[in-house]
């Protein structure tokens, strides 16, 4: 059983992943922590707590940080995402309420109880996990990873021709995470773009799943559009959903170790660098994916929810 907290700024490919992380059996979900990025941190928090009220799964929510360390607050993501995060799905308040406790003090919490156990995913922007690292110096040994939904290393960006967003809207924390060595796990678009999810799949999912798949089809309608707009492509990539399916089957990916630096200046602002001169421990970066495996167990998984 992988524990899992989920750091996450809900979003249409965060609802995948978190319904992903509800169904998967081998996943038991500890808790969100919630970040801005493809909305604002409080639409997020609120879209957390929604996903897990739809999805049945009893488990906190800790709202985090609300900007970036270093810049100013970035506008949310309303033309990839939709104004409220899930495309043209309009807003609704959730029943429950997230802790009183800061995300990074969460983080830092479980880490310490489930020591040596504990994975976290973030599926966002950094800051939180930076924050946590910056507040406890024992936080990277006592997680038993961190595996990023983030950067690029060959595959260019998706924000700027030399960044990917996760990374683009806090790279100050992602340069903080990127000296966490072994313990690091990169999923970036050099394999995120190889898992395209067509209109076809999203029948199926909503056919198997009709409440929880029929809500991400729907989500995923205002998502395609975007990428076929973009990019001319008939389907969306797992970003997300790919991050959390390396926390327990590593296997499926293939990993490169590279010290990295982030850029945080100028025009390559957001670049993830192999940077050997850096004295850095090397982080994993994935280079190959199974793709076709970690689709089929997405929509395999996906279909045992209701
Ligand atoms: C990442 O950016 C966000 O738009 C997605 O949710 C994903 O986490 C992909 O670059
Ligand atoms: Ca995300």
């Amino acid at each position: 059983m992988t524990k899992l907290i989920i750091d996450t700024d809900p979003g249409i490919d965060d609802a995948m992943a978190i319904f992903y992380a509800a169904a998967a059996p081998e996943i038991e979900l500890l808790g969100l922590t919630t970040i801005f990025g493809n909305v604002t941190t409080q639409v997020a928090t609120r879209n957390a707590l929604r996903l897990l009220e739809i999805a049945g799964v009893e488990a906190p929510v800790a709202e985090g940080a609300h900007k970036p360390l270093n810049l100013p607050p970035f506008p949310p993501s309303a033309n990839v995402h939709g104004e409220e995060g899930f495309g043209d799905i309009p807003a609704a308040e959730p029943k429950g309420k997230a802790l009183s406790e800061e995300a990074a003090d969460f983080l830092i919490r479980m880490a310490r109880d489930h020591k040596g156990e504990l994975v976290v995913c973030p599926i966002g922007p950094l800051t939180n996990i930076a924050i946590a690292m910056q507040r406890d110096p024992e936080f990277v040994k006592n997680v038993k990873a961190i595996v990023v939904m983030g950067g690029s290393l060959e595959e260019g960006g998706n924000i700027t021709p030399h960044a990917e967003a996760n990374i683009y809207h806090d790279p100050h924390a992602a340069d903080i995470v990127c000296t966490a060595g072994d313990k690091l796990v990169l999923v970036g678009l050099d394999v995120t773009h190889r898992i395209l999810c067509t209109p076809e799949d999203f029948v199926e999912i909503a056919a198997n799943a009709p409440k929880l798949g029929g809500m991400l089809q729907e989500m995923s309608h205002f998502y395609i559009k975007f990428y076929r707009e973009v990019a001319g492509l008939n389907g969306c990539s797992l970003h997300d959903p790919a991050a959390v399916i390396a926390c327990t089957h590593p296997d499926l990916f293939e990993t490169r170790a590279v010290p990295m630096t982030v850029s945080c200046e100028g025009e390559t602002s957001g670049a993830t660098l192999a940077n050997p001169e850096s004295g850095r421990d090397p982080v994993n970066v994935c280079m190959r994916v199974q793709a076709d495996a970690v689709k089929s167990l997405f929509l395999q998984r996906l279909a045992t929810l209701a």
